[in-house]
C-alpha cells in the first residue's frame, strides 16, 4: 500500500500568520482570531478533512528588528497581538474527537515544572491528543520581556533545551507510576505515595526537587514536534522529535534535511523512521486550473509588503529597512535569528532579491505555493513525498479558514481516491494515530524512556503494608 500523506493545519493565535495583509480579503476570517467560535470552527473543518493535527505557532517576542522598532509589526498586525495558545486548545479538544492539538511553547522563559504541569493537564483534557512544538526562541525582545539583557547564543540555547527536556521527561515519565492512582472508596485512598516519586533534577540551568503535580495522562510525554533546522537544531530534533517541521522552498534541501536528520537519529539510538517530517506549503486549489490561478492572483493583490518586511526582519534578525528591495537578500548570521532561514535564502541557485522574497513569502510563508486543480495539486503533493521522503505537509493558507476548507473539500477526496490519504482516523492517542496501536507512549528507544526508572527519582515514601 502507498504511504499515506499526513497533514497539519498551520496556525497562530494572531490576526496575521504567514500571509500579511490577507486579513483584508473579503473571504478571510482572521479578525475573528480572538473568539472561541472561530477556533472551534477551524478545529471542526480540520477534523472533517481528516487532518492529523493543528500546529499553533507561538513565542513571546514581537517583531521589532525592522527599522529598530515594533511599529511596522504593530501597524500591520504582523503576529501581534498574539494570544496564548495553551489557553485555547481545550476548547478545540472539546469539539473534536481525533484532531491532534499541537501547541508551541518555548523552553527559555519559565521553569520546566510549570510547563510540564500545563501539558499534562492538556493531555488529560484532550484524551491524549496534545503535541508540544519545542522552541528555543530567537528574539531579543522576548528575553528583555522576562528580565534578561539579550537572548542566549544560538547553540547554547539548544544545550539549555536538552536540559529542559531531561527535566520534563523526569516529571512526565518518572514521577508517578501507572499504579499510583488507586481510587479505592472503601479505604478512602486516591493515590499510593509509595508509587509516586520526587524528581531531583540539579542541572546547569534548572533545579527541581518536587513531585509532578499531575497524575499520568494517556501519552505522559506529549507528542513532540520540533522545527529547528540548523546543525545543532538537527541534532536536537534527531534526539527528541517525533515530528519535524521543515520550512524549505524546494525539494532538494528538504530531502537533504530529512535524510540527514533520520541518519542522525540512528546515532542517538533511535530509528530514523520514528520521526515524521512535514514540509511547509500552501495550496491554492480551484475546480479548474484557471479558477485556482485567478484565486492566487486575487490573493496576491492583498499582500502587505510592510508586514512581510516586519516578519522577515524579525525572523532573520536583519534590519531590512537598510536595504533596497532590489538588493539580494543579505546573508548575515545573527544569534537572534532563525539561522536556517538565512541559510535557505542564500542556498538557492540564484540569490533572491528582497522584493522576490516579499512576493513569495507574502502568501503562506517560505514553503512552496501549489496552485491548481485537485488533480494537479495531488500530483504535486505525491511528487514531493516521493522525491523528498517526507511524510506529509504543514498546510499554511492565504485566507482562513477557506484555505483549509478548500483543501479538505477538493484535495482530500482526490488523495483518498488515489489511496494515499486516510478515510478514517485510527483509535487512541495522537501518538497511536501517527505510529500505530499500542504506541500511546514514547518507545523505549526514546531518550525520555530512561527516566522511567531513573536513579535520580526517589520514592516519596517507602511502601506501606496495606
Ligand atoms: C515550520 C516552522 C515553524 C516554526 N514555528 C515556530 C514557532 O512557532 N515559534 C518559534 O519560536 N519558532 C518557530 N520556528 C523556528 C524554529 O523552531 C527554530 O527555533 C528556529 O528555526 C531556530 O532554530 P534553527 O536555527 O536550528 O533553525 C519554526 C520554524 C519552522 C520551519
Amino acid at each position: 500500500m502507498s504511504k499515506l500523506i499526513q497533514v497539519n493545519g498551520f496556525a497562530i493565535f494572531s490576526p496575521v500568520h504567514l500571509s500579511p495583509g490577507l486579513w483584508r480579503h473579503p473571504d478571510d476570517r482572521s479578525l475573528d482570531f480572538s473568539t472561541l467560535d472561530y477556533w472551534t470552527d477551524v478545529a471542526k473543518i480540520l477534523e472533517a478533512g481528516k487532518f492529523d493535527s493543528i500546529f499553533i505557532a507561538d513565542g513571546i517576542g514581537i517583531h521589532d528588528v525592522y527599522a529598530g522598532t515594533a511599529d511596522a509589526a504593530l501597524n500591520t498586525g504582523a503576529q501581534i497581538p498574539k494570544l496564548d495558545p495553551m489557553l485555547l486548545v481545550s476548547a478545540m479538544a472539546h469539539v473534536t474527537e481525533h484532531l491532534g492539538l499541537g501547541v508551541t511553547a518555548p523552553v527559555s522563559y519559565e521553569p520546566p515544572f510549570t510547563l510540564a504541569r500545563r501539558f499534562s493537564t492538556l493531555d488529560h483534557l484532550s484524551k491524549g491528543r496534545i503535541a508540544w512544538n519545542i522552541v528555543t526562541g530567537y528574539s531579543n525582545t522576548a528575553s528583555r520581556a522576562v528580565g534578561r539583557d539579550s537572548i542566549m547564543a544560538h547553540d547554547p540555547r539548544y544545550d539549555l533545551a536538552d536540559e529542559f527536556l531531561d527535566a520534563v521527561y523526569a516529571l512526565w515519565e518518572g514521577s508517578w507510576d501507572d499504579e499510583a492512582v488507586v481510587v479505592d472508596p472503601i479505604r478512602g485512598v486516591i493515590a499510593d505515595p509509595s508509587r509516586i516519586r520526587k524528581v531531583h533534577h540539579h542541572g546547569a540551568h534548572f533545579k527541581i526537587d518536587a513531585i509532578h503535580l499531575v497524575h499520568p495522562s494517556l501519552q505522559r510525554t506529549p507528542f513532540l514536534f520540533q522545527a529547528g533546522a540548523s546543525n545543532r537544531g538537527k541534532d536536537f530534533a534527531a534526539r527528541h522529535a517525533e515530528a519535524v517541521f521543515l520550512g524549505e522552498h524546494s525539494k532538494a534541501p528538504t530531502a537533504a534535511n530529512v535524510a540527514e536528520t533520520r541518519a542522525r537519529a540512528r546515532a542517538f539510538g533511535r530509528d530514523g523512521r520514528d520521526i515524521r517530517f512535514y514540509a511547509l506549503l500552501t495550496v491554492i486549489v480551484g475546480e479548474t486550473h484557471a479558477e485556482a490561478e485567478a484565486k492566487y492572483r486575487d490573493y496576491q493583490r492583498y499582500i502587505d509588503p510592510k508586514g512581510s518586511l516586519a516578519l522577515l526582519s524579525g525572523w532573520t534578525g536583519i534590519d531590512l529597512s537598510r536595504y533596497s528591495l532590489d538588493d539580494p537578500f543579505p546573508t548575515v548570521k545573527k544569534d537572534n535569528a532563525v539561522t536556517s532561514m538565512i541559510d535557505s535564502f542564500s542556498r538557492s541557485e540564484r540569490p533572491w532579491t528582497i522584493r522576490e522574497i516579499i512576493e513569495h513569502n507574502g502568501i503562506g510563508g517560505r514553503g512552496p505555493v501549489i496552485v491548481g486543480s485537485p488533480t494537479e495539486v495531488a500530483d504535486q503533493l505525491q511528487a514531493w513525498v516521493a522525491e523528498t521522503d517526507i511524510d506529509g505537509f504543514n498546510l499554511s493558507y492565504a485566507v482562513t479558514p477557506g484555505g483549509y476548507q478548500d483543501f479538505a473539500e477538493l484535495v482530500v477526496p482526490e488523495l483518498q481516491r488515489r489511496g494515499v490519504y486516510k478515510t478514517g482516523y485510527a483509535k487512541g492517542t495522537l501518538r497511536e494515530k501517527i505510529f500505530g496501536p499500542g504506541q500511546a507512549r514514547l518507545p523505549s528507544s526514546h531518550p525520555a524512556a530512561r527516566f522511567r526508572h531513573h536513579a535520580a527519582v526517589e520514592p516519596q515514601r517507602e511502601p506501606t503494608s496495606a
